[in-house]
């Protein structure tokens, strides 16, 4: 086989492997002709694909820039650097690992860093819509560490900051967590701050979902206030599939150790490159502008779906992110996402603060890389509820969608 030529397009597949080739066009078709509203997804650039399949992914990179494990690091130095410098530029961070594989990589690595097996730590309760590695007890976070859940208020849906505090005090957790899969308002970081300091623990914001808007000036920053940030680049933010940690000089090289050699091998070096690609771009006004559109959209979004019927949790969002409720209409979450994947409505269900039924996760991050704006929301919703509610004849709903997203390509041409 001949390597003379980096593989750079599809027509390569096709020839190549045309089975594997006829999987991805497959796909590309599915995420065009279907409605995106997983609030953890988006349309990553070209610019972005293509650094993800660059040769970049050939190479060995244990170690750093600069001690690295292997030979030939001198190229794949600089596009981690450039990364990093880029990370820290975009967030007013310290320090930057950009390595981490993916979230879940990212919590893991800022445990490993600040805490040992045994340790207490606070965190928002998964039912309320803390991640897995915020303590579940099939994860290594709940098997390795003594997590202590917090809640959200019964009727408002919002962090109950009292009880919070209530159990920092009682518990004097070595860490607090704060950070959510499914939160929809902005987290009071100054807060979570005072009360970790108040029972000198550590504070770790999970920002895996709000870290693009963070980047875009749409969402506040936990790096003034948080010891370590995690996130993951790919929701929001429209990077590759990975995961970042920021920090402050002082616990850089702990972190840093933390991911290399503790929690994980090399260093996938086209994803680097993909994620400093994904930088780049988010430093731009026009990634400024996608943001505010974002929230914008989500904001039309979680009034529509009100007006329809749903039960939105807090009663509207301030970020891209909207949980409701949709037993009002006669269904439960599962019946309803089934519903929808049926018309071409694909989105998530969750679990719902003080609900034995679960709801729908949706998000606008996707749609709005798509140029969608808040009058197809409106549209959008009037469309979902009738396809929840059993009142849209699916075979039209689904012809509704596929004329809808036909004006919105996610890669026109
Ligand atoms: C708050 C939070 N933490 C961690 C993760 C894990 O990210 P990953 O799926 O990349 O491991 C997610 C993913 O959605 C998340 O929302």
């Amino acid at each position: 086989m001949s390597v003379t030529h980096a593989p750079q397009t599809a027509d390569v597949l096709a020839r190549q492997d045309p089975e594997l080739a006829e999987i991805l066009l497959g796909e590309l078709d599915r995420q065009a002709s279907t409605l995106q509203l997983i609030a953890a997804e988006n349309f990553c650039s070209p610019a972005v694909l293509a650094a993800l399949g660059s040769p970049l992914a050939n190479k060995y990179a244990e170690g750093y820039p600069g001690a690295r494990h292997h030979g030939g690091c001198e190229i794949v130095d600089v596009a981690e650097r450039l990364a990093v410098e880029r990370a820290k530029s975009l967030f007013g961070a310290e320090h930057a690992n950009v390595q981490a594989h993916s979230g879940s990589s990212a919590v893991l690595a800022a445990y490993a860093a600040l805490l040992r097996p045994g340790d207490t730590v606070l965190a928002l309760g998964l039912p309320y819509g803390g991640h897995l590695t915020h303590g579940s007890p099939a994860n290594f976070s709940g098997r390795w560490f003594d997590f202590v859940p917090y809640g959200v208020d019964a009727e408002t849906g919002i962090i109950d900051h009292e009880q919070v505090r209530t159990l920092a005090r009682t518990h004097r957790p070595k860490a607090i967590v704060c950070g959510s899969i499914a939160y929809p308002r902005h987290i009071d970081y100054a807060f979570f701050r005072e009360v970790a300091d108040e029972v000198g623990a550590y504070l770790i914001a999970d920002a895996a979902h709000p870290i693009g808007l963070v980047a875009g000036g749409a969402a506040p920053s936990p790096v003034p206030y948080a010891d370590i940030v995690c996130a993951t680049t790919h929701k929001v933010l429209r990077g590759p599939r990975g995961g970042m940690i920021l920090c402050g000089s002082e616990l850089s090289e702990r972190v840093d150790r933390a991911v290399f050699p503790f929690t994980q091998g090399g260093a996938q070096m086209h994803t680097i490159a993909a994620k400093a690609v994904a930088f780049g771009e988010a430093a731009t006004p026009e990634f400024a502008a996608y943001t505010r559109q974002v929230v914008a959209n989500a904001r039309v979004f979680a009034a529509a779906l009100a007006e329809e019927g749903f039960v939105v949790t807090t009663g509207g969002t301030d970020t891209h992110l909207v949980t409701a409720d949709p037993a009002p209409l006669g269904v439960d979450g599962r019946t309803a996402r089934g519903r929808l994947a049926a018309a071409g409505m694909v989105l998530d269900c969750c679990a719902l603060p003080h609900a034995d039924s679960r709801g729908l996760r949706l998000g606008t991050a996707a749609v709005t890389t798509q140029g969608m704006a808040e009058k197809e929301m409106t549209r959008i919703a009037a469309l979902l509820a009738g396809v929840v509610r059993g009142t849209a004849e699916r075979v039209r709903a689904r012809e509704e969608v596929r004329d809808l997203v036909d004006g919105f390509p996610p890669y026109p041409g």
